[in-house]
């Protein structure tokens, strides 16, 4: 039953602190406004999301009210938007619509606001994640069941940003050096993508564990510098573009960097795909992995049977959601791992575009920001980031 506009009304109280004063907006009588941003339709984000307001009654029994506090837009919620990607988002009529929507979004962090008398492990003021993709994270506010989420144990030190963002592309780097070959202290590993969320992540896990790394990124026409400057800083010992890696002399070039050759190449990690992916395998010891956990050029891949016969070359995949879904709670201390070497400042988060979702935030601008996701050479990944909703 939808709720009067008298018990909806939001009233405002102010918390005094001896330095500051807070403003914190309470609904009446537990009541919450949510804002979503949903699609009816698969299509462009700039075609069929929009904007959906509903309100959200005061949980009980099993339920919790959850504020979100920053969800990331990853280029697989887009595909996920495009209806191209194999997770689905849920349609429902749950939201107050008369037709199915879903809402966008697989990842972030939200805030625990309320709880029914059955929650257990859960408390007020808690930060959670979601335990799988498909949950739509791109809202204000959702309710939920106790299942679909992972507290975060200890929140100290840590930022809204670092913690909507651990569970994708820190793990899958994670997962992806430590499970297809066993790499040792020196060994050598070769990425494209370098500069993603991923390929950051596994630049800074690698030095972490004593591995280097070779990494490819695309040309920039500004800024290139800069970006080869930032990637080494987290600890990439090469940095190359894809037309260096395509050049006659980059074998020579590699022969030296790594000691006559006498330093295997071990693994190598693909995220764009096309040529570019041959250019990398050629230059894997014999025996090693290629493993692709992307498609960002959608160009395909056609292999040398060389690489297979002679060098025994192994093409394979990653997928983080099977491989959570599988190791829940591997996943869960993958995760706590990450947030530890981030709090000592060990790890340090990808670089973000934020786009501040408040109260008085336009349709126009939300889309707009997942629609640019589409775009490349971005100076960091798209991010809402919520503030007074
Ligand atoms: N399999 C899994 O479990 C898994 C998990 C996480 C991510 N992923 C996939 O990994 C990829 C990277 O994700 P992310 O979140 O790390 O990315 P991100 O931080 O959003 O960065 C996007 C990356 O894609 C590159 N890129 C964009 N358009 C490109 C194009 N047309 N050709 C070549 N490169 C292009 C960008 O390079 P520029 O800066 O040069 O544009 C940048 O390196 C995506 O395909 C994503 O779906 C898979």
């Amino acid at each position: 039953m939808a709720p009067s506009r008298a018990i909806t009304s939001t009233l405002k109280t102010t918390l005094r602190t001896p330095t500051t004063i807070q403003r914190r907006c309470i609904s009446a009588y537990g009541y919450e406004q949510a804002k979503v941003l949903v699609l009816s339709n698969y299509g462009e984000p700039k075609d069929v999301l929009r904007l959906h307001g509903h309100s959200i009654s005061p949980p009980t029994g099993d339920l919790l009210t959850i504020k979100f506090l920053a969800a990331p837009i990853n280029p697989a919620d887009i595909n996920q938007i495009q209806g191209v990607y194999p997770t689905k988002p849920t349609f429902t009529t749950s939201l107050s619509t008369p037709d199915p929507i879903a809402v966008g979004g697989n990842e972030g962090v939200a805030e625990v606001v309320s709880k029914g008398g059955n929650v257990k492990g859960f408390e007020r003021g808690d930060w959670v994640i979601m335990k799988k993709q498909g949950f739509g994270t791109w809202r204000t506010h959702a309710q939920t069941t106790a299942e679909n989420l992972v507290a975060i144990k200890n929140k100290d030190g840590l930022r809204p940003e670092q913690v909507g963002t651990v569970s994708v592309n820190p793990c899958t780097a994670y997962r992806m050096l430590k499970d297809f070959v066993d790499l040792r202290p020196g060994d050598w590993f070769i990425q494209n993508g370098a500069n993603s969320g991923v390929g950051r992540a596994a630049i800074q896990l690698g030095k972490l564990w004593g591995y280097r790394s070779i990494n490819i990124v695309r040309k920039r026409e500004t800024g290139h510098e800069a970006l080869v400057e930032d990637l080494k800083s987290l600890g990439a010992d090469v940095v190359v573009t894809d037309e260096d890696l395509a050049s006659k002399d980059f074998r020579d070039q590699l022969k030296t960097l790594t000691n006559g050759g006498r330093e295997p190449i071990r693994l190598g990690l693909n995220c764009v795909g096309g040529s570019l992916v041959n250019n990398m395998a050629k230059h894997l010891s014999p025996s090693s992995p290629l493993v692709t956990y992307g498609a960002m050029s959608k160009q395909p891949v056609q292999l040398p049977m060389g690489l297979l016969i002679f060098k025994n070359i192994s093409f394979q995949g990653f997928w983080v959601s099977r491989w959570s879904d599988a190791h829940p709670e591997e996943k869960e201390k993958c995760v706590a791992e990450i947030l530890d070497l981030t709090r000592r400042g060990v790890f340090r988060d990808i670089p973000t575009e934020r786009v501040e979702w408040g109260r008085g935030t336009k349709e126009g601008e939300l889309v707009q920001a997942v629609q640019g996701t589409l775009e490349g050479y971005r100076s960091g990944k798209g991010i809402f980031v919520f503030g007074d909703t």
